[in-house]
């Protein structure tokens, strides 16, 4: 079965800190808040949570990407390590109950609609 993905780099430092939990990075932070979001959510098959070491992007910390085959690729960025917590949760679900990944933007939470980065087409499949 595929998996939609959330990747997380873990080790995005933001230039404008925010509060976060001691000693961890920007992204690290991100990445545990939304694994403690998940693990609390209702969702029987939740997104597939995957921390990544730098997405080439460091400076717009945090990033992070949504994607999964035959589904478009978010790609974000300069998202705030607790801010974004509950829009990311909340995209994912919608994410996941796409078929192409295409969310409409009305409904797509703000700071998807914010800190959207790139979005690539889905891989051509073999015919
Ligand atoms: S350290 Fe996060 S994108 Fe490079």
């Amino acid at each position: 079965m595929a998996q939609d993905t959330l990747l997380v780099c873990i080790l995005c430092r933001a230039s404008h800190t925010e509060e976060v939990q001691a000693g961890l990075s920007e992204g690290q932070s991100l990445f545990n808040q939304l694994q403690a979001g998940l693990e609390t959510s209702d969702e029987k098959y939740p997104i597939r949570l995957q921390p990544v070491r730098c997405m080439g992007a460091c400076d717009r910390a945090c990033t992070a990407a949504f994607m999964a085959p035959n589904k478009l690729t978010f790609i974000l960025s300069q998202l705030s390590p607790t801010d974004a917590v509950p829009d990311l949760l909340q995209f994912s679900h919608q994410y996941m109950a796409s078929s192409d990944g295409k969310v409409p933007y009305k409904d797509r939470p703000v700071t998807i609609k914010q800190k959207i980065h790139a979005v690539l087409p889905p891989l051509p499949t073999n015919p």
